[in-house]
């Protein structure tokens, strides 16, 4: 069997000796409400999201504001003060009674440079990626090979927007985590509460091929994916090459195995095929993030190997947006009847429609019943095997939650670092309730050995709980003889600049 040249480039470049990048943590949230200020400007939002990056951030937030009004940032590098917003998953069990799932260690974006020339987002430069009214996916259930894929990204946007979206089961086993943007859907609940006993992880891939515009009518329509999503040809008139700007967050999903319920987006999606999420720029200059994107080419991608960026956890971990008035009132955690204000559940295939938003435009909270899933619905859910060589010869490494432990035994689990601890849904799971999870900010502790990317304290009820973050790299040899051979390693980390590390 031949190894594709396209293929083997893929599973190669994210092994980090081919394409630089760097990952920014971004590991708290300056807030949680229904504000979108590149769909809905100055408005009230239609869903909630979960938002990071600069104190800047409002409902009319622009660069300008983001920069100059921004006085600090909840990602780790201080000179970024972009936006980065996604919608959070909620639970809702089979009464009705819906709570936000825990989101584990904030977000990470990923800027990874696939395209060559890479050129810095500019300034006023916002888009948006995903399709939030989207409730199908049309392709075969399991990619098909990338070989086969066309090279003309011209007219495959259709195609290629549907496989930027990833919903990674982290499946507890570090031999075999399932690759990034492996499944484009929603898993079932039965299938979660077996497989995915370490959560869930939401991926997000954004277009990377502009052409030159700052934004467009439809925040998209400036931007393209390159043939493959991450690389690949642009289409003609996208000649602008921009970093790949990928989203990871962690959804505690585990917590609620044995729960009877379903799992939904906070804009009715209960299939995940509308998962979207919006960037603005908001780098302390388009120059500076230009000479970075040339400067920080460490293939670790730690933020720490950069010498440009300034690190400041602590001013991170502190660091909220003003919430806007005629939303302090919205109760974005739970539990509610339903999803916050009463956002109907949409289960497609056809598209979702839009439906009255609470307080927008002065209109009442409309107290819509939740919508009950018709009889024929139900997930399309892709197992994975990581025996199939198509599968593991595209992963891409990633993030999973390694090691958990509750109040006085944290540091004792840091310390043993060679075998993952059981999944932290083991330890009372079901008991977790509605409460919100607090991240909280991350105490000393002077004995962690620095393995962790994040790490996150989760409070419920009286209980601390103290989640590692760690990270797999895969790496693949690949001849033109043999099929592409994968295996994966841990890749240890060191937090050399955190304050509280
Ligand atoms: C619905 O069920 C959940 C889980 O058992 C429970 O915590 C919640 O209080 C229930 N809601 C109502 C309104 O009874
Ligand atoms: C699938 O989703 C697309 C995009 O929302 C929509 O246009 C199409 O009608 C849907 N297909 C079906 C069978 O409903």
């Amino acid at each position: 069997m031949k190894t594709s040249p396209a293929t083997f480039c893929a599973a190669l470049a994210f092994v980090g000796s081919v394409s630089a990048f760097w990952r920014m943590p971004c590991r708290f949230q300056t807030g949680i409400g229904r504000i979108d200020p590149i769909v809905d400007p100055g408005a009230i939002s239609a869903h909630v999201h979960s938002i990071t990056g600069s104190s800047g951030f409002s409902p009319t937030a622009d660069f300008e504001s983001l920069t100059a009004d921004g006085t600090c940032t909840a990602c780790s590098v201080t000179q970024d003060h972009s936006a980065y917003w996604t919608p959070p998953l909620y639970f809702q069990y089979s009464n009705g009674t819906t709570v936000m799932v825990p989101q584990v260690g904030g977000m990470l974006a990923y800027y990874l440079y696939y395209l060559d020339n890479v050129k810095a987002f500019p300034e006023g430069f916002q888009m948006l990626a995903g399709y939030k009214s989207r409730r199908n996916f049309t392709g075969p259930a399991i990619d098909e090979p990338l070989s086969s894929w066309k090279t003309d990204a011209t007219d495959n946007q259709y195609f290629l927007q549907q496989r930027a979206l990833g919903f990674n089961c982290l499946n507890g086993d570090l031999n075999a985590p399932e690759p990034s943007l492996y499944r484009h859907e929603l898993p079932s609940k039965e299938y979660m509460d077996e497989h995915c006993t370490w959560g869930l992880r939401l991926e997000l891939a954004f277009p990377s091929c502009g052409n030159g515009d700052l934004d467009s009518a439809d925040h998209q329509s400036h931007m393209a994916y390159p043939s493959l999503v991450k690389q690949g040809n642009c289409p003609d008139g996208y000649d602008v090459h921009y970093p790949f700007l990928f989203y990871e967050t962690i959804f505690a999903t585990n917590v609620f195995a044995g729960e009877d319920g379903e799992f939904v987006l906070s804009y009715g999606d209960p299939v995940g095929t509308g998962y979207h999420g919006d960037f603005i720029m908001g780098w302390e200059s388009e120059e500076f993030l230009q000479i970075a994107l040339d400067t920080c080419q460490n293939p670790s991608g730690d933020i720490e190997d950069c010498p440009l960026f300034d690190i400041d956890e602590d001013a991170a971990s502190k660091c909220k947006f003003d919430m806007p008035s005629n939303l302090k009132n919205d109760d974005p955690i739970g539990p509610c009847d339903g999803l916050p204000v009463d956002v109907p559940i949409q289960y497609g295939p056809e598209e979702a429609t839009n439906y009255p938003v609470a307080g927008q435009n002065g209109k009442p909270t409309t107290g819509l019943e939740p919508t009950a899933a018709p009889s024929t619905f139900s997930h399309a859910t892709v197992t994975y095997s990581p025996a199939d060589p198509e599968s593991t010869k595209s992963a891409q490494g990633g993030i999973v939650v390694a090691k958990y432990s509750s109040g006085a035994d944290a540091a004792i689990v840091a310390e043993a670092t060679t075998s993952p601890a059981a999944p932290y849904a083991a330890e009372g799971a079901s008991s977790w309730g509605p409460s919100p999870a607090q991240v909280t900010s991350v105490p000393a502790d002077p004995d962690k050995d620095g393995e962790y990317i994040a790490t996150s304290w989760i409070t419920r009820g009286n209980t601390v709980i103290e989640v590692f973050v760690t990270e797999v790299d895969v790496t693949v040899t690949a001849t033109e003889t043999a099929p592409a051979d994968a295996h994966w390693k841990r890749h240890m980390h060191r937090h050399r600049h955190h304050a509280n590390f």
